[in-house]
């Protein structure tokens, strides 16, 4: 194969591409069931659906961290930026470039904000010099966390919190991070603080982002493509515009139908109307 056709082959491939997983957790449940997603070198991707959906067991399938819970990958495989990766450790993904910001803003609440960003550097062999740079980055794009860099972690707010475990994934330097659920518990005005900040980490740094969230208007708002996952399995996907206008969407998960506002809580009228599961 010559230069240009491997360039144009690598530049049609997705950056992280996830086919046909199945996940059972205790050898009996079988939770996933068959998804399948691709996330472009570049962009934000959403991840949506309502509570038990499957969300957090994707991500946590692709970041490899499913084995601690009792969880195995039955079938499908995970390809991220050209190699295999369904087998690798959590570690060597983040020496790769991917990382996992999980669920639950997780901190360590003892230590201070700025030791809990050092954690995150972990797994690199780097200069004193090269921390500093790093912790200045992230103190760039999260002014709040310079603020509180000596405040114990968990005296903090939930939204520094979340801020706290995104910067500490960003310390590893990823190039691509999986992102559950940053605005849990979080007042609107953060979400959309910490909403910006991601959008900038993609404009600027070029970080790619596959984000799980329960809130897709706003995970809609600022991702680029979306897939909406219901019981373990793909139920539609589309640009973020394109999902964010459809009607089933606007009813199910936006609450904002002509027919009035309605929660997709409300399961049984939600599975007499679903039109796209015929
Ligand atoms: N460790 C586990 N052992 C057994 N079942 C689990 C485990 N973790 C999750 N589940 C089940 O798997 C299903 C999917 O859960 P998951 O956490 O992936 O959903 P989610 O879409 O992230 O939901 P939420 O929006 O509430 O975070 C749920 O029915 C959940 O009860
Ligand atoms: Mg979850």
């Amino acid at each position: 194969m010559s230069n240009t056709e491997e360039a144009m082959t690598n530049a049609s491939q997705p950056y992280l591409s996830v086919n046909n997983i199945e996940v059972i957790y205790d050898h009996v449940i079988l939770v996933l069931k068959g998804v399948s997603l691709q996330v472009p070198k570049g962009k934000i991707v959403a991840l949506l659906g309502a509570n038990g959906a499957g969300k957090s067991t994707t991500l946590k399938t692709i970041s490899t961290l499913l084995r601690g819970e009792r969880g195995d990958v039955t079938k499908g495989e995970v390809h991220f930026n050209g190699e295999r990766i369904d087998q690798l450790t959590p570690n060597a993904l983040v020496k790769r470039g991917l990382s996992q910001v999980m669920e639950g803003r997780h901190c360590f609440g003892h230590l201070t904000i700025e030791e809990n960003l050092l954690t995150g550097a972990y797994t690199r062999s780097i200069s004193r010099a090269e921390l500093k740079d790093s912790l200045d980055a992230v103190y760039h794009y999260f002014p709040r966390l310079k603020e509180r860099r000596g405040s114990q972690a968990g005296y903090t707010s939930g939204g520094e919190q979340q801020m706290c475990a995104i910067g500490r994934a960003l310390m590893a330097k990823p190039s691509m991070i999986l992102l559950d659920e940053p605005s849990m518990g979080i007042a609107p005005q953060i979400v959309a603080e910490i909403f910006d900040i991601v959008k900038d980490l993609n404009q600027k740094e070029g970080v790619s982002f596959l984000l799980a969230e329960q809130n897709t208007t706003v995970a809609l708002r600022y991702a680029d493509f979306g897939y909406i996952l219901e019981n373990g399995r793909v139920v539609m996907e589309g640009a973020a515009a394109d999902l964010a206008a459809n009607e089933d969407v606007k009813e199910f998960y936006l609450g904002v139908s002509g027919a009035g506002r309605k929660s997709f809580r409300d399961m049984k009228f939600y599975r007499r109307r679903k039109r796209w599961l015929a």
